[in-house]
């Protein structure tokens, strides 16, 4: 008798320790864990999130991410104000931030043709500098942005936005003074400044076959010069319905069969009108904003928060897939009130183009990326 009570009691026990184990592990499945096998997920902090300003968001950074880029904060005008001043403040804290959260550190981005200061083309009398000039400026800003965070950051946007969409090269300031060649010392550089560290190529509507084409063309050119470039990241900064999920894959399987790893960065969907038909994330391209161009002031219709949702649980079937290629997902932002999206490329809209809204909380968008992997 006192066998078969403690037998039910300790029944009993076991059956409530299942159950809370199993509470436990649901409350833990995160994109971060539910992922783990696949590829990283990551997020673009901005200011606020960098200086860890709020608790519940500083931990749901942790949770969820398991890699960390810097909005803007290693952009050339911040990161290297003037010729002989840096200022580390911020990018010191993410990367202390994403090594004590065990996160995969991307440096976003060293060479870019915007929120670049004008001086890094000009001489003091206001003069364009030559190219052998330019380079030597290249090479110091690599070098002390990659010499100081050597081992902690894990991978760098070399080059960003260098192509037009056609695939030709961007007539950039850096393109007409250094013609090409800027591209491949970039490269060099960041690759001397760093061995270990992975060095990507990074644009945006990489989706267009002759942009992307036009990508695999400048890696095999940086390789065929014996240069190393590890991935390409193509900028997911996409709508509802473009482009479509076969333009995406003919893109990653092109890139693949170059013998390059692929990246999702800068990951958003917009829910809102295009009346312009801007693609891409072109910084200049803009329009008005008007009450047709903000219908979601107020709040998104269900409607569109389920096709949100299902575009979302398209997109990560497909990144899925292709997990053996892809390594990493990043969104461009955590949540939709601090999205770049509410102000590109019409100033002042509601967007909602994230996994968690305004309040922190996950959006219906959440639970169907990890629907995707069972979770
Ligand atoms: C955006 C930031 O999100 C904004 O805060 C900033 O005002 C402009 O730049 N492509 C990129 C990103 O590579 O760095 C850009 O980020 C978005 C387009």
């Amino acid at each position: 008798m006192k066998a078969l009570q403690f037998l039910t009691i300790s029944g009993v026990f076991l059956t409530l320790t299942i159950s809370c184990v199993q509470t436990e592990k649901m409350e833990k499945m995160t994109l971060r864990t539910a992922y783990a096998d696949d590829f990283y997920i990551g997020a673009a902090l901005g200011w606020g999130q960098i200086l860890a300003e709020d608790s519940v968001e500083s931990s749901l950074i942790k949770n969820e991410f398991s890699s960390l880029s810097p909005e803007n904060a290693m952009k050339w005008m911040y990161v290297h104000p003037k010729p002989d001043t840096f200022n580390f403040e911020y990018t010191d804290k993410i990367v202390a931030m994403a090594n004590r959260n065990d996160q995969f550190m991307i440096g976003h981005t060293l060479i870019w043709h915007n929120q670049t200061p004008e001086w890094v083309f000009k001489d003091g009398n206001d003069a364009l500098i030559d190219s052998s000039a330019l380079f030597g400026r290249m090479k110091h800003h690599i070098n002390t942005i990659m010499g100081r965070y050597q081992g902690r950051i894990g991978g760098y946007d070399v080059v960003n936005e260098a192509l037009n969409d056609d695939g030709t090269f961007r007539e950039s300031m850096f393109y007409q003074i250094g013609g090409v060649d800027f591209i491949y010392k970039a490269f060099e550089y960041a690759a001397q400044a760093d061995p270990e560290a992975e060095l990507y190529y990074n644009d945006y509507s990489m989706n267009r076959a002759e942009k992307c084409d036009g990508a695999v063309r400048l890696a095999e050119a940086l390789k065929s010069r014996g240069l190393r470039i590890d991935g390409i990241g193509m900028q997911g900064h996409w709508g509802l319905d473009r482009p479509t999920l076969e333009e995406i894959e003919t893109s990653i399987l092109k890139i693949r069969n170059a013998g390059l790893k692929v990246m999702i960065t800068e990951l958003d969907i917009t829910v809102l009108p295009n009346p312009r038909n801007v693609e891409g994330a072109d910084l200049s391209a803009s329009f008005e904003n008007n009450a047709e161009a903000n219908p979601y002031k107020v709040g998104l219709p269900d409607s569109v928060q389920e096709a949100l949702a299902q575009r979302y649980a398209d997109l990560f079937k497909l990144f899925h897939k292709h997990r053996e290629t892809i390594t990493r997902v990043t969104f461009w932002g955590v949540h939709d009130g601090q999205s770049w999206k509410n102000n590109w490329p019409a100033r002042g809209r509601t967007d909602y183009p994230l996994l968690f809204d305004r309040s922190l909380a996950p959006k219906p968008a959440y639970q169907a990326v990890l629907g995707v992997v069972g979770k």
